[in-house]
């Protein structure tokens, strides 16, 4: 299976949103990852809604939104409304989990859990099943340019395994810290979806450079 790549608009030039992300698109990306966080279940204060239309209206990729929000209960409909693709919460975010996830797909909208490094993966074993996506963070959340924290491989291969038992159709997504270095381990260990945002999004090369990068070493590890 081709290993896909979701760069993270976190890191792009907000000046020329639409542009980056054309620019991604055009560069072979898979989903467009939006970092939505509020300043309460992370330490950082990023985007809403507003942006998420706006990321909408740039391309016709899948938008994959993440939310490191408290409560997300409350946001479901303004960001299915605003054209989310994918909505994935977190797994320490509300004591509603199954509520939430329920509500997500009755708006039409493709529903993911995320966990942070330390959360144990147990959660997945009775939430495989309501699943379309498992988001495993490899940094604590709340910013890009972090790195990835070593244990998270063997973490996506036991996340692994229990998808391949549980929900063969869940993607596996891994998010932080990923380049042309640790995207080979990650996807080793089981990944299949690998967020970027640093290391797409640059001073170094152009985005289509960064991304044909980052894909060549995704791949070359996948057989
Ligand atoms: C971190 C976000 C990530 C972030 C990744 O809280 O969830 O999606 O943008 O950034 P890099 O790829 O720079 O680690
Ligand atoms: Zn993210």
């Amino acid at each position: 299976m081709i290993v896909r790549i979701a760069p993270s608009i976190l890191s792009s030039d907000f000046s020329r949103l639409a542009e980056q992300i054309r620019e991604a698109e055009e560069a072979g990306a898979h989903a467009i990852h939006v970092d939505v966080m509020d300043g309460r279940f992370v330490p950082n204060i990023t985007m809403g809604p507003v942006i998420v239309g706006a990321c909408r209206r740039s391309t016709s990729l899948p938008l994959d939104v993440h939310l490191m929000i408290a409560e997300p209960e409350r946001f479901i409909p303004a960001f299915a409304d605003a054209g989310a693709d994918y909505l994935t919460i977190h797994a320490e975010a509300t004591p509603h989990l199954h509520r939430v996830l329920q509500v997500i797909h009755g708006a039409q909208v493709k529903a993911g859990l995320a966990v942070n490094p330390l959360t144990p993966l147990e959660i997945y074993r009775d939430a495989l099943p309501e699943l379309d996506l498992a988001l495993l963070m490899s940094v604590n959340p709340g910013f890009g340019g972090q790195s990835f924290i070593p244990a998270s491989l063997d973490r996506l291969s036991r996340l692994r395994s229990l998808r391949d038992e549980l929900n063969p159709e869940c993607v596996i997504e891994v998010d932080g810290g990923i380049n042309a270095g640790t995207a080979t381990r990650a996807v080793r260990a089981g990944a299949q979806w690998l967020v970027a945002g640093s290391s797409i999004f640059n001073q170094q090369a152009s985005i289509a450079e960064n991304l044909a990068a980052l894909s060549a070493a995704a791949n070359v590890s996948s057989g």
